[in-house]
């Protein structure tokens, strides 16, 4: 026989593909960003001064917090081409696929696009981290056929997004939330997108090429597309004592419950806790209520029968919800905020400086006669 036979690990499951000192997803139910537990920084930090951490790898103080969020505000504004071939995107196009092609695009407008020393590096970082919220909110209003918006330099990042989408300025509960939902979704070890984002950056491919490729991963159902299938499940379970037979029902068929389970954790997601506390405490609308309360039901169901735990988009739907933002943009949410851990990522690629290229177990056949065409 011909060729080597290795052992092939399924899925790449528990298989570290290289080092890393951005996020640590502890099994036990903890997540670090650049060694700090999300624990002791959820509502005492701002998004930006995440973004910041993840960047520069330290945590920065007022002043250059304050420069940094005057960069991002600044580099909000998209290229005009952009905003126009939005408008021009076929009306039903999902918001996730304009996001990847906008994004695709704006490395034609960037003369440093191809340029990966470490200065450019650090531009494009913050490029990409001020201009992909603002695709999402302009492929929104746009949609909508409302005004596209200016960013307001009396706003952080993350305010400015979600005013930039709704057209209002958030009060302090909803800046408050956003923020939360944002440095939530920041980071996570090497989840699909962001290996896929290395891979690409591996082979030396610029930043925009690396963060199209991150986007597509991220748009799959079983990574951040489950948020939208969780609030479309809530949307069809109708009243709560519906709950049972609906979730036994999709358990007896072997199908998944979207926005449970994951790859790493064997404890609860401690996204997951935080996200249920922001919905139980922070968010205070009628529907969130009711969404609440369908959401411990299936909690307690799928534990009981299933032995797993909610992950960040069980939660993160609701939250979203309350913030008043449509189920298609809970993907390009989730974007708009890990696109922060894709280029810190893509950046310590460059600096590990090896090829991703792995091998496969070739199990088709060998020596088959060649027959031309013509007489196939
Ligand atoms: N609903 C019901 N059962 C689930 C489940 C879910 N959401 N997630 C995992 N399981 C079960 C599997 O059926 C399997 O059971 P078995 O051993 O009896 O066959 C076991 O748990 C292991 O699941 P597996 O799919 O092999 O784990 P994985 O590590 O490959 O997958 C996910 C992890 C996240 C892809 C998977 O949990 C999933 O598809 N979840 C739903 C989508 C989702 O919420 N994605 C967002 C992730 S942050």
């Amino acid at each position: 026989m011909i060729g080597n036979k290795r052992d092939v690990v399924r899925g790449l499951k528990d298989v570290a593909a290289a080092e890393t000192r951005i996020s640590y997803v502890d099994p036990s139910g903890r997540l670090y960003y650049m060694g700090y537990d999300i624990d002791d920084l959820i509502g005492k930090v701002v998004y930006s001064e995440v973004a910041f951490l993840l960047v520069h790898k330290r945590l920065p103080n007022q002043e250059e917090l304050d420069a940094f969020n005057t960069d991002l505000i600044e580099n909000m504004r998209l290229p005009s081409d952009v905003v126009e071939c939005i408008r021009r995107a076929p009306k039903e196009s999902h918001p996730m696929d304009m996001l990847r092609t906008e994004v695709s695009r704006l490395g034609l407008y960037d003369p440093e696009a191809l340029d990966i020393s470490p200065e450019a590096c650090l531009k494009k970082a913050v490029k990409l981290i001020a201009q992909v919220p603002t695709i999402v909110a302009t492929i929104h209003r746009t949609k909508q056929g409302k005004e596209v918006l200016e960013p307001r330099s009396d706003l952080s990042l993350a305010e400015n997004f979600l005013y930039m989408f709704k057209g209002t300025v958030p009060n302090s509960d909803e800046a408050d939330v956003i923020h939360r939902i944002m440095i939530l979704h920041a980071d996570h070890g090497f989840n699909a997108s962001t290996f896929a984002a290395r891979v690409t950056a591996s082979t030396n491919a610029d930043m925009y090429s690396a963060v199209t490729t991150a986007i597509g991963t991220l748009r799959g159902p079983i990574h951040g597309g489950a948020s939208q299938k969780v609030m479309e499940m809530l949307d069809d379970i109708g009243l709560e004592d519906e709950v049972e037979e609906y979730i036994y029902g999709i358990l007896g068929e072997g199908k998944k419950i979207m926005g449970f389970g994951h790859r790493v954790y064997r404890a609860e997601d401690p996204r997951a806790k935080h996200l249920r506390n922001i919905v139980q405490n922070v968010c205070n609308r009628d529907r969130t209520a009711g969404l609440y309360e369908k959401c411990m039901l299936i909690e307690g169901i799928v534990h009981q029968r299933k032995n797993i735990y909610p992950n960040l988009d069980f939660y993160a739907a609701v939250a979203m919800d309350a913030l008043g933002i449509p189920k298609e943009y809970y993907t390009p949410f989730f974007a708009s905020s890990r696109i922060v851990g894709w280029v810190a990522h893509v950046i310590e690629q460059y600096e590990d400086a090896v090829l991703l290229r792995p091998l496969s177990n070739y199990i088709g056949e060998f020596g088959r006669p060649f027959v031309p065409i013509e007489r196939r």
